[in-house]
């Protein structure tokens, strides 16, 4: 059996991972540096898979994994590092990466993995990909670095996937990625928009339509289905399709054709699907308005990215790519920002996620006065300094609610908690409101939880007026 490569200039891994995979009974080769991996490449030898750090003097990972893709397109490659700037971990998936592994790893999950990819038979690899214009995910979070596990495992699949998250966590972003890293990378990548196209045209818009079909339709057209043969059909914002629409969705997904719309003739749908939506499907199942066999059918491979206010630990990062990146756009330099104005940034609640990141970085970009971005910089509702009246909650209410769970409990009520914690929530989203003159989205903010979250407890809560 060929040998597992090992690459780290850090001799503790290579020890490390040497005795454990020989422990393990694969065969090991280690190196210190790039250079002599792609020596041993042109002299011919091969390994079974590839283990390789990324940030290394000289050569960096992700150029020795180019060129490795080059040469041995099929070949598993685990890609190991402690931190993520730039997104490498992504940047090195871009290479056709296998698996990601972040360090600190434990030995045996880590010869697991490198035991799995060796299983791998190296199939045909995808292209290469172009490395240039792609958009890089970064992420150190543990929520992030699970989706770039995800995106790497399911390299070699076709699966669909359901992508979930509030507006602007990275879905789309996400869609791109699994595309390029799929065995359909080569074929187009579509997405179409279901909440943003008229209900009337969505089903020609997804399928088609013949020549006469409707009025209006002077020539036949493809749809997206067609568009996307031989790639992935990204549905964006799925959970705002019509029923009606589900249904004819539902029926594509199962027998894998469809018609254009007045057409006769059965078309093959050979399309990986990809779905995403930012509302809760589950509770739109329950109430009636998304088909439950689709939504089975769609959530084969579940993918929750999460709110940035989840993983605040990724702000300064993108923060830091953001500016960079908008200062080259505008040929300018970058702005660096103050440990103050960043300290502003991780407490807010960003209802808009990364994109209103992204955007108030642009913006600060232009705006700031000067190169070094401080609070008074910042737009006012991020400006504020914590609250310094952020009470200690006085006893005394707690006292109160002891009072009365005893009283209800040796009263023998039977529904103590459902009814005290509903009383409990209910007074907290009334003042709430109460402070924002009925504002929701400020009212979620204050109170610290997503607005999504507070309309559902108002509907369930029956607030609603
Ligand atoms: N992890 C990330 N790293 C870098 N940029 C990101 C990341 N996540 C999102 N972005 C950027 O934020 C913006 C919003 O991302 P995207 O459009 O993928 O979000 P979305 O979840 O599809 O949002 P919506 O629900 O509003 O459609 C994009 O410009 C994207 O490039
Ligand atoms: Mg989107």
């Amino acid at each position: 059996m060929k040998p597992v490569w090992i690459v780290d200039d850090d001799p503790s891994i290579r020890f490390v991972l040497e005795r454990a995979l020989i422990r393990a009974d694969l065969a090991v080769r280690v190196f210190a540096d790039p250079q002599a991996v792609l020596a041993a490449l042109d002299a011919g030898e091969v390994p079974q898979v590839l283990v390789s750090d990324i940030r290394m003097p000289g050569l960096s990972g992700i150029e020795l994994l180019a060129q490795v893709r080059r040469s041995l397109p099929g070949l598993p490659v685990i890609v190991t590092t402690a931190y993520t700037d730039l997104g490498s971990a992504v940047a090195a998936f871009e290479g056709g990466a296998f698996e990601y592994l972040p360090k600190p790893f434990d030995v045996v999950s880590a010869v697991e993995l490198i035991r799995r990819a060796a299983i791998e038979s190296p199939g045909p690899g995808p292209a290469e990909a172009g490395l240039s214009e792609l958009q890089p995910m970064l992420g150190q979070a543990p929520a992030m670095q699970e989706v770039f596990r995800a995106i790497g495992r399911l390299s070699h699949s076709d699966a669909t996937v359901l992508i979930t998250g509030a507006s602007g966590t990275g879905k789309e972003l996400v869609a791109q990625a699994l595309h390029r890293h799929s065995p359909r990378a080569d074929g187009p990548f579509v997405a179409i928009n279901t909440a943003a196209i008229p209900k009337d045209l969505l089903e020609s818009e997804l399928f088609g339509h013949e020549r006469g079909a409707f009025t209006g339709a002077q020539l036949a057209r493809p749809g997206r289905f067609e568009q996307a043969a031989g790639g992935t059909l990204f549905l964006d914002e799925i959970g705002d399709m019509p029923l009606e629409l589900q249904t004819r969705l539902l029926r594509v997904l199962s027998d894998r054709q469809f018609y254009r719309v007045g057409g006769q003739q059965a078309l093959r749908a050979n399309v990986r699907v990809i779905a995403a939506t930012h509302q809760d499907l589950e509770q739109q199942v329950r109430a009636g308005s998304f088909r439950e066999d689709l939504y089975h059918r769609l959530n084969v491979i579940r993918l929750r990215l999460p709110a940035l206010r989840e993983r605040p630990e990724d702000i300064a990062l993108l923060v830091s790519f953001f500016l960079a990146r908008s200062a080259r756009e505008l040929g300018i330099a970058a702005k660096r920002i103050s440990d103050a104005a960043l300290q502003r940034l991780v407490r807010y609640e960003f209802p808009g996620n990364v994109r209103q990141l992204e955007n108030l970085c642009h913006w600060l970009t232009v705006m700031a006065p000067g190169q070094r971005i401080e609070p008074e910089d910042l737009p006012p509702e991020m400006r504020a300094e914590p609250a310094p009246d952020a009470r200690q909650p006085s006893d005394d209410w707690l006292a109160l609610l002891a009072r009365e769970a005893r009283a209800r409990l040796e009263a023998g009520d039977s529904q103590v908690w459902k009814t005290l914690c509903d009383d409990f929530e209910r007074t907290l989203l009334r003042t709430a409101l109460a402070t924002t003159d009925g504002q929701r989205q400020q009212a979620a903010l204050r109170l610290g939880i997503g607005r999504n979250t507070l309309t559902r407890k108002v509907q369930e809560l029956g607030l609603d007026d």
